[in-house]
């Protein structure tokens, strides 16, 4: 399986998220449209981002009822993104209606791939317990997640590096794990909570990280992105 960086584009506007990317020079990285810059401007910042030649993760992290997550897979599927997904606790009946909406509505016979949203990398075991009141273990948690998105038939999950192993073990080698919450040894952790280093989510297995703030927010991004190639890929 491919391994690659995924640089989590997270501006409010097309201008400051092109610029961003400017600076990459030849590179064109794989980049992930989050809801910020998808409701400021809309699919036009997709096909922007597809015209200039990158893979494009749209990660609006759909939760609903399954018939309007279908109808709404059914529209971002034609948006030609490579990657999409759903909230894993919207249950296997949600994901099921999520990858038929996608297919249905992918006009050139492939759809994008469908991954789900296990715990929030943010979400601390302590919040899963007192607030969310579910008793058990977060890898446990996360595991059994992963298992619901493989009966639904989708391609993999988004989890924490470290819950890599387990998912992989739940669910077998081929099912992809898109990883946030990578933070260099040398850099703030911010709202993360689960975290790893690049080179430590190589080492658990991850098939793609998710890099926001540690490139977006470095004083060379281009470096920094450089940086998490060569601790992550090679
Ligand atoms: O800046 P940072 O590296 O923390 O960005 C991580 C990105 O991954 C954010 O866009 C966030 O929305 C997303 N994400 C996450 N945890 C998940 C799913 C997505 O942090 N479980």
């Amino acid at each position: 399986m491919p391994k690659d960086v995924i640089i989590a584009l997270d501006f409010s506007t097309a201008n400051e998220t092109l610029a961003f990317l400017n600076s990459f020079s030849d590179f064109h990285p794989f980049v992930k449209v989050g809801m910020e810059i998808f409701y400021a401007e809309g699919p036009a910042i997709v096909k922007e981002l597809k015209d200039r030649g990158h893979k494009v993760f749209l990660d609006l992290k759909l939760h609903d009822i399954p018939n309007t997550v279908r109808k709404a897979m059914r529209v971002l599927a034609g948006l030609g993104v490579d990657i999409t997904n759903v909230h894993a606790a919207g249950t296997v009946q949600m994901m099921r209606a999520a990858l038929e909406g996608l297919t249905e509505g992918s006009t050139n016979g492939q759809r994008p791939q469908l991954i789900a949203v296990t715990q929030l990398t943010s979400t601390s075991e302590e919040t899963l317990h007192n607030e969310l009141l579910i008793p058990q273990p977060m890898e446990q948690v996360v595991a059994q997640y992963a298992k619901n998105a493989a009966a639904a038939g989708i391609d993999g999950v988004v989890c924490s590096p470290l819950e890599v192993p387990d998912v992989k073990k739940a669910c077998g080698n081929g099912f992809i794990t898109v990883t946030p919450g990578v933070r260099f040894a040398d850099s703030s952790t911010d709202d993360q909570s689960r975290i790893a280093t690049p080179v430590r989510a190589r080492e658990l297995g991850s098939d793609y990280i998710v890099v926001g703030r540690p490139i977006t927010q470095a004083a060379n991004p281009l470096e920094a992105y450089k940086r998490c190639l060569s601790e992550f890929v090679n």
